[in-house]
């Protein structure tokens, strides 16, 4: 069987880890696109001067130009700017949903079989953006956000309980952002969801509320701590994560940015849901039964993703 091919479109600080990643678990050879010359190059070259210390047999590339990709079976998209002081979230959102025109027109030439990862923020946004100009299928084109926030939520209830991050299964849903939902009554330590916890004495409500906030501002966090850039470790993990259950087909069910068509009373817009991924894509949308609280939540945080999507319109007439 020939080897999977993955492209990273963009080569920054999150596409330059997916890469070391995906070399060291020999997930197969890797393309690293970047409009930057000589970044995808240099960072490709690196890893690949690297694999004979591990023995990995993978081919590492870089490209300036979307040929590169060509063929590729999953593509994980980080291409675009980030915020700076003295933007607005609105003069980003005009930045990279230009960028996410490009990657969507050179996936469709180059890569119309692949399963796409968006990573670019504001995720919920610009996914839906990049699967209309794509046109890929909505089941092959998701977004990284949930993976990265419960995989946050999950550590600092591990750091809290004292119990391994193995035995802890932490969900966040919703947008990407401030209005995330956190699903305290769905995620357990043990086995136990946390409210049991809490009535048990193993952590106060006040403390379990602090680890909630903790959660929602999980970003901002590293932001402030960095100084110079944002998360990347983190995010690339959680990016791997959902590539190879798409290429194992291990069908596993992970929070994500997902095409809703009616679940939790969500149509025709992406937002974080619980997906089972596998060799066809996002295969089916797990269903939690949400409280009413949970609900009004969940709907705040659609409300806001609604907005952002208003927004692109305004900007791209194109889009629908
Ligand atoms: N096509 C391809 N690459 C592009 C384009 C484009 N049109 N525009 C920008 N890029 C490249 C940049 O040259 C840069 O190398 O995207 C890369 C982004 O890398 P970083 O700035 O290091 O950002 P990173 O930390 O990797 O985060 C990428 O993920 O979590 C989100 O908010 C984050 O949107 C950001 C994205």
């Amino acid at each position: 069987m020939a080897r999977k091919k993955i492209a990273l479109i963009g080569s920054g600080m999150i596409g330059g880890t997916l890469a070391h990643i995906a070399a060291r678990e020999e997930l197969g050879d890797v393309v690293l696109f970047d409009i930057a010359e000589g970044l995808p190059q240099g960072k490709g070259l690196d890893i690949a001067e690297s694999t004979p210390v591990y023995n990995s047999s993978v081919d590492l590339k870089g490209a300036n130009d979307y040929e590169g990709i060509a063929g590729a079976d999953v593509c994980i998209v980080t291409a675009g700017v980030p915020r700076k002081p003295g933007m607005s979230r609105d003069d980003l959102l005009g930045i990279n949903l230009k960028v996410m025109k490009a990657v969507g027109e050179g996936i469709k030439t180059h890569a119309p079989n692949a399963f796409v990862i968006c990573i670019t923020n504001p995720l919920d946004a610009m996914v839906w953006a990049l699967q209309q100009f794509s046109g890929l299928p909505h089941n092959k084109v998701v977004g990284m956000a949930g993976v990265l926030d419960s995989s946050r939520f999950a550590y600092f209830l591990s750091e809290k309980t004292g119990v391994s991050v193995a035995d802890i299964h932490a969900w966040t849903l919703g947008g990407h952002g401030d209005t995330m939902v956190p699903m305290v009554r769905h995620s357990t330590v043990g086995g136990l969801p946390l409210p049991q916890l809490v009535a048990q004495g193993w952590m106060t409500q006040e403390e379990l509320d602090g680890i909630v906030d903790r959660t929602r501002k999980g970003g901002g966090e590293i932001v402030a701590l960095l100084k110079t850039g944002s998360a990347y470790y983190a995010p690339a993990e959680s990016a791997i994560s959902m590539a190879k259950s798409y290429l194992k087909d291990q069908k596993r069910v992970v929070p994500a940015a997902a095409y809703c068509k009616g679940q939790f009373g969500v149509d025709g817009i992406y937002v974080g849901v619980p997906a089972l991924i596998g060799a066809d894509g996002v295969e089916k949308i797990v269903e939690f039964d949400l409280n009413d609280d949970e609900k009004g939540m969940f709907q705040n945080s659609v409300d806001a993703v609604n907005g952002l999507i208003d927004a692109c319109k305004g900007i791209d007439g194109s889009l629908k």
